[in-house]
Order: C-alpha cells, then sequence, then structure tokens
C-alpha cells in the first residue's frame, strides 16, 4: 500500500506522507497541505481528524479493543490495580515490586491538602456540585505550589506535581463529598492504599468505628482501572491543548475536569442514572424512552448510550455489565434500574435506529449502578470518572511535553459579514 496520498486542487498537486501506526492504522499527515495549496481541512468536532501520535492507548472501535500500553483493559481489570495502572500509563511501563513500593508510598506521603484549602469549601455552597469544587481546587494547587508554574523544569519537578496530584485528588474529592452533606472531613491515613484510602474519607463517621469494605474496595479499584485512559477523548485533548500552552499541569489538568463534566461525556454516567430513575418512576417501561431517542424533534438522547470511536460493544461496558451482578449480590444490594437498564439495552439492540447508528452502551451506561450500590451518591459519579481517568490526562500531558509539541491552534473557516465601514450610533 502506498505510503503516500496525493491532493489535487486546480492546478495544484500536493503529496502527503501516510503515517502508519502499530496497529496499522493509517493517516496522511497534512503539515504541508496549506503551504503547498492553499488550503485548510475542516472536520467539526475531529471526527476524522488526529491531533497527534501517541504511545498510551490504543482503541479499535470497530473490534471493540481498548489497550493501555499494549496491555488488555481485560487482563489489567482483572489482574492489576489502578495506582499499578497509573504508573503504567504515566512511565509506560509496569513497576517493578521497588519501583511500585517507592511510587505508593510518595504518594501515601502526599495526601494531605494545605490545611488553608480546607478554608475554601467553607466558602462553597453546601449543594454546590462536586464537580465545580475539583476544577476550581485543582486548579488552585497551582496558588500553593508556586515551583509547578513551569512545566519545562526538571523532571524531579514534574514528577513532584504529578505525585501530588494523585495524592491530593481522591482527598479534595472525598472533602468536596463530606461538605455537601455536612459532615466533617477525615483526614487520609498512611496506612491505608490508595482506593481504601479514599472510601475511608469518604465514608467514615467521628460517631463510629470503621474499616472500609473490601469488596467495596475491590469494585472501585477495578472502575478506576476503566476510566483510567481513553486515547485523545474530549477531555484528554482539552488537557494537551491547554497544556499546549505551557500553563503549569495543575491548570492543564483542572481544563480535563471541566471538560469531562458535560454530559455528553463523562457527566453521562450522572445523566444514566437520572435516567434511569425517571424511567422507573415513569413505570419502567422502556419502549416509550427508545422512541424518544429517536425523534429527532425530542432533545432525549439514551444516556449511556453510544461512542464517536466505538462502532461496537465498548469492552469497558461489557466488564461493568458483568460486574454489576456480583457487587450488587456480594453487597446484598437490589436495584430495579438494573433490570431496567439491561431491558432497555435488549430493546435498543434490537431496533433499527440504534442498529443503523452503532448505538452501544458505553462505559457510562452500568458504571452508575455500581456506584450507587458503592454508596456513592450520583452527583459524586463524574468525580469517580474524574479520579479514574486522572493518571490519563497526566500521562497524555506528559507526552505532549516531552515531545516538544507546538501550541495547539486550529484554523477556521470565515463565514460572517465582509468588509464594511464603522456607522457611527446617530446613524444607526
Ligand atoms: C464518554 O471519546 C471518548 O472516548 C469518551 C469516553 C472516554 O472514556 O473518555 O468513552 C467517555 O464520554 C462516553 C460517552 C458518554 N456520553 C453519552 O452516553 C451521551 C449519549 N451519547 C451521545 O450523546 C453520543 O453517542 C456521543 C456524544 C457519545 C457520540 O456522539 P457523536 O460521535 O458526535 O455521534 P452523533 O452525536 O453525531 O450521533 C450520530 C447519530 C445521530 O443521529 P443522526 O443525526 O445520524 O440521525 O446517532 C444518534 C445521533 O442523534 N445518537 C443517538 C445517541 N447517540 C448518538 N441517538 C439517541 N441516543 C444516543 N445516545
Amino acid at each position: 500500500m502506498s505510503d503516500k496520498a496525493k491532493i489535487t486542487f486546480g492546478e495544484k498537486t500536493c503529496e502527503l506522507p501516510v503515517i502508519l501506526g502499530t496497529e496499522e492504522e493509517r493517516a496522511f499527515d497534512i503539515s504541508k497541505l496549506r503551504g503547498d495549496t492553499g488550503l485548510i481541512t475542516l472536520d467539526i468536532g475531529f471526527k476524522n481528524t488526529g491531533s497527534t501520535q501517541s504511545k498510551i492507548t490504543f482503541l479499535d472501535g470497530e473490534k471493540g479493543i481498548l489497550r493501555y500500553r499494549g496491555y488488555s483493559i481485560e487482563d489489567l481489570a482483572e489482574k492489576s490495580t489502578f495506582l499499578e495502572v497509573a504508573h503504567l500509563l504515566i512511565h509506560g511501563e509496569l513497576p517493578s515490586a521497588k519501583v511500585f513500593e517507592d511510587f505508593s508510598k510518595d504518594i501515601t506521603t502526599h495526601t494531605l491538602i494545605h490545611e488553608d484549602m480546607k478554608r475554601f469549601y467553607e466558602a462553597y455552597p453546601s449543594k454546590a456540585h462536586p464537580m465545580g469544587i475539583l476544577a476550581s481546587m485543582v486548579s488552585a494547587m497551582s496558588t500553593f505550589y508556586p515551583g509547578s508554574q513551569d512545566p519545562n523544569r526538571e523532571a524531579e519537578s514534574i514528577n513532584r506535581t504529578i505525585i501530588r496530584l494523585l495524592a491530593k485528588i481522591p482527598t479534595i474529592s472525598a472533602w468536596a463529598y463530606k461538605n455537601s452533606v455536612g459532615h466533617p472531613v477525615v483526614y487520609p491515613r498512611n496506612s491505608y492504599s490508595y482506593v481504601q484510602n479514599f472510601v475511608n474519607m469518604m465514608f467514615s463517621l467521628p460517631t463510629e468505628d470503621y474499616e472500609p469494605d473490601p469488596l467495596v474496595v475491590d469494585a472501585l479499584d477495578k472502575l478506576l482501572i476503566l476510566h483510567a485512559d481513553h486515547e485523545q477523548n474530549c477531555s484528554a485533548a482539552a488537557v494537551r491543548i491547554a497544556g499546549s500552552s505551557r500553563c503549569n499541569l495543575y491548570s492543564a489538568i483542572s481544563t480535563g475536569v471541566t471538560a469531562l463534566w458535560g454530559p455528553l461525556h463523562g457527566g453521562a454516567n450522572q445523566a444514566v442514572i437520572e435516567m434511569l430513575d425517571a424511567i422507573h418512576a415513569d413505570g419502567g417501561g422502556p419502549d416509550k424512552w427508545i422512541e424518544k431517542a429517536k425523534d429527532k424533534d425530542d432533545e432525549f438522547r439514551l444516556m449511556g448510550f453510544g461512542h464517536r470511536v466505538y462502532k461496537n460493544f465498548d469492552p469497558r461496558a461489557k466488564i461493568i455489565k458483568k460486574a454489576c451482578d456480583g457487587v450488587l449480590s456480594a453487597l446484598g444490594v437490589t436495584d430495579p434500574v438494573l433490570d431496567i437498564a439491561r431491558h432497555l439495552e435488549e430493546v435498543a439492540l434490537r431496533d433499527d435506529y440504534f442498529i443503523e447508528r452503532n448505538l452501544y452502551p458505553n462505559v457510562d451506561f452500568y458504571s452508575g449502578i455500581i456506584y450507587r450500590a458503592l454508596g456513592i451518591p450520583t452527583d459524586m459519579f463524574t468525580v469517580m470518572f474524574a479520579l479514574g481517568r486522572l493518571p490519563g490526562w497526566i500521562a497524555q500531558w506528559k507526552e505532549m511535553i516531552e515531545n516538544k509539541e507546538p501550541i495547539g491552534r486550529p484554523r477556521q473557516i470565515y463565514t460572517g459579514a465582509p468588509h464594511r465601514p464603522y456607522v457611527p450610533l446617530s446613524k444607526r
């Protein structure tokens, strides 16, 4: 197959090199296009446009494949731990026992947030959405660590910022939840593992002895692995383009939190549960809602369905769906919306509208059911997504910086008013 593409426009012809990926994906590099032909490309939503070459995550949307640094998501979800996957994504390799011990210890000893940051929580309204708190607290971290401003500083300073983010964001997140329910915050404990610490900060109370349930810890650890990265999704692209201005890493990650919040992206997990609860309240029948989702005049969408890349089952949805039963029965929890979700999926996947558009359940369709069974409140679901995606965002930012990629600055086609003279107010 040719290693060049040719574009002819009028009298001009431009030969463009074809880039070949590890799994035989192909792209033609248009870096010279405008210079050779005067043309730019237009691809609203970047549905056909690659923004970078990356070694972090591989997706095959047709085959439903997801790999982090070459390891399949099925293997990692079953055999690894979230912190180990975080190291893999950020540093490119599964850590040796010694490296992992140092990495974990480094994180454990940075879990406290500056006591001055605690005062921020007194200022937020008690019903503040925890994603709004998370985005602002992560950005505020840059004010407490002025030395982290320059992302081109020596590796040690960058690594310390990475450790601080991984260590402190679970604390910030759990304290946002405690703020919302008016409970006293719970400090991290060095004797706990990463996810155990988060569960303890979320659910323990000064009025009783509490030990995080190992089943809850294991289920959350798996969910965090499944959310850890997903190549150039909306929020990862936001982190990369924000970071390309060479702002500090805290600010770039805060951009990712903000982008993830949208209901078309990470906010979908909260929207799915709200949708399933509405269907349950409405009597539970899926048919009316399937019709609403198909109706172009109705803005309702089947939340948790569809994906820009997966035109087959999202492999993460398969794993979460399978885990649903195990987690709910082990916790002795029944949730009527699980049957509604299953029935909705069954009816949708038999319907031509969904089949023709390759709309399958995505990672958000079942995740909320498990989060709820674990005691996580609905408006914390997207915070859980952010906790999982944090190492992926960091890995994407780090790769962009290490590759010295230029500032991201897309072009446009202008379709506004042609040149026109100014008309003074008295004459308008
Ligand atoms: C995540 O990119 C990632 O990797 C994201 C993510 C990650 O890990 O980072 O995987 C996480 O964000 C998962 C997606 C969560 N969002 C939702 O579940 C929201 C519901 N889904 C849709 O809004 C939609 O499917 C998107 C946003 C996920 C994808 O949108 P696209 O690729 O822009 O597709 P589209 O909106 O152009 O839809 C194509 C067609 C349209 O119909 P036609 O105009 O062709 O007639 O499919 C229809 C859409 O109306 N469609 C849906 C639908 N999703 C798409 N119709 C009903 N219900 C839906 N859920």
